[in-house]
């Protein structure tokens, strides 16, 4: 057991309160992270006197060459330290001696914690944008082949009106572009250096906090010291962001999964995103879709133990917070592989576009505009709206659609009916008449994407000024 804190204990702690206590097995993850912010802390001690010029370069030498061996594979992290932090420094002091000692000078791990959270957060903040972002350009491209892929659309999972596959798939385009500007609020929120806090007073040593937020690419310090070691806003946020970004997959893996299913036959997954059953020989099963469905569920509960973790934490730093780690790594990477596979199936799934539009025109989708044929021949709404309805009916006895019945038919249920009707609920004209922003007409979407396409150009993950 190596331990930073011996000094005022008689007694060895007990072993299973040693295990319990210690977080070494998961904030290993973030060693990258603890000398970053360490050699930032010893380059600005060194600027302000603290450190001599010859103890910072060694220390700096010393953390380098930490980093390099455990990239490398040299140097294990081992559970023989309490945390990450208890590993860098007596590692470091093991290979240059005392002025290893002196590398705490002024710091406390409740910053020192908050920093590698704050540092990880903000590296994973970006990454999850980047990965919405790539599933944004597959979208994108599906959306621009697709503009008069006619398919109906759904309320209440009833055929309502008809629409087309680019329509369909811009909903999602639209859910996960506020997911990324979701994630670039909270990058520009969180952004702020908690080092320098000490364990929640600051301290009396000279230290520049605006020096080592700069050094750490950070807007500047944080301006309350309490608050600075026990903020836990950003992982919060974050993880609701993560789960926001999960419920958008997992409505888009429901209909993935009801268009593949035998009835709907709208989709066909790839055979390498699709398992098999051991007893079934003729089955061939949506699991991707219905995993990452499923695994949204642990993503909420990492939104929930946090939020549960917090609630009635006295200031300042409370041990509860070194909760915080393991479900939010596990969020990180479950919402990661997500995006990823989920990006792969959707490039690679079959879309039936004739199945597609045979449901379209089947499912009475153009009933509504129909009607407005009525009340463009003068009839009022509510009137056409009844005459249609009759329609239906009539149709469904005789299992047809409105515009397979001949004129003669129409004609005796309302003589407004003319030969121009056939073109009036077309799928094509339904479809194309559709016109205002946001509707599926083609001249409507052709706009849209473009402007769909300028805000992935110029997303904000992408540009360097952040960082
Ligand atoms: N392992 C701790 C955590 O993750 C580091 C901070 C420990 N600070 C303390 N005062 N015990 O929160």
């Amino acid at each position: 057991m190596a331990q930073l804190w011996g000094g005022r204990f008689t007694k060895e702690t007990d072993d299973l309160v040693y295990r319990f206590n210690a977080s070494i097995t998961f904030d290993r993850k973030l060693f990258e992270q603890d000398i970053e912010g360490s050699i930032a802390h010893c380059v600005m001690l060194e600027k302000q006197g603290i450190l001599t010029c010859e103890e910072k370069d060694a220390i700096v030498k010393g953390l380098a060459g930490i980093r390099q061996d455990v990239l490398e594979g040299r140097l294990a992290i081992t559970e023989q330290y309490e945390d990450i932090h208890s590993f860098v420094e007596a590692v470091l002091t093991e290979r240059i001696g005392d002025a290893g000692k002196k590398l705490h000078t002024g710091r406390s791990r409740n910053d020192q914690v908050a920093l590698d959270m704050k540092l990880y957060i903000r590296g994973q903040v970006l990454e999850s944008a980047a990965c919405v972002g790539n599933l944004m350009e597959t979208l994108l491209s599906l959306m621009e082949k697709n503009l008069d892929t006619y398919m109906p659309g759904f309320t209440h999972l009833q055929k309502a009106q008809p629409t087309t596959l680019a329509h369909h798939l811009g909903a999602y385009f639209e859910m996960f572009k506020r997911d990324v500007s979701r994630l670039e609020d909270i990058y520009r929120r969180m952004n702020y250096s908690p080092l320098g806090a000490g364990a929640f007073a600051g301290t009396t040593y000279p230290l520049d906090r605006y020096y080592t937020a700069s050094l750490l690419g950070f807007e500047g310090p944080t301006l309350n010291s309490m608050d600075s070691v026990s903020d836990r806003d950003y992982i919060i946020e974050y993880l609701g962001a993560l789960a926001t970004i999960m419920m958008h997959l997992s409505r888009f893996c429901e209909e993935i999964i009801i268009w593949n299913s035998n009835e709907y036959r709208f989709v066909e997954i790839d055979d390498a995103f699709s398992t098999g059953s051991s007893i079934m020989p003729q089955k061939k099963n949506p699991d991707i879709a219905e995993l990452v469905r499923g695994k949204t569920g642990r993503v909420y509960g990492a939104l929930m133990a946090i939020l549960t973790t917090m609630k009635g934490l006295p200031l300042a730093y409370n041990k509860d917070m070194q909760e915080d780690k393991e479900v939010t790594f596990d969020a990180a990477r479950t919402v990661k592989d997500s995006l990823t596979l989920f990006e792969g199936m959707l490039s690679t799934m079959k879309f039936r576009t004739e199945v597609m539009e045979e449901s379209a025109m089947k499912g009475f989708t153009n009933a509504t505009d129909a009607a407005d044929y009525l009340v463009g021949k003068g009839v009022p709404f509510r009137d056409a709206h009844g005459i249609i309805g009759e329609l239906v009916l009539y149709c469904l006895e005789k299992n047809t659609g409105i515009d397979r019945l001949t004129l003669e038919e129409l004609k005796a249920i309302s003589p407004v009916f003319e030969a121009d009707i056939y073109d009036a609920v077309s799928l094509k004209t339904c479809v194309e008449k559709r016109l205002t922003v946001g509707a599926p007409g083609r001249q409507a979407m052709e706009e849209v994407l473009r402007l769909e396409r300028e805000f992935l150009a110029k997303a904000w993950y992408k540009e360097n000024s952040l960082r």
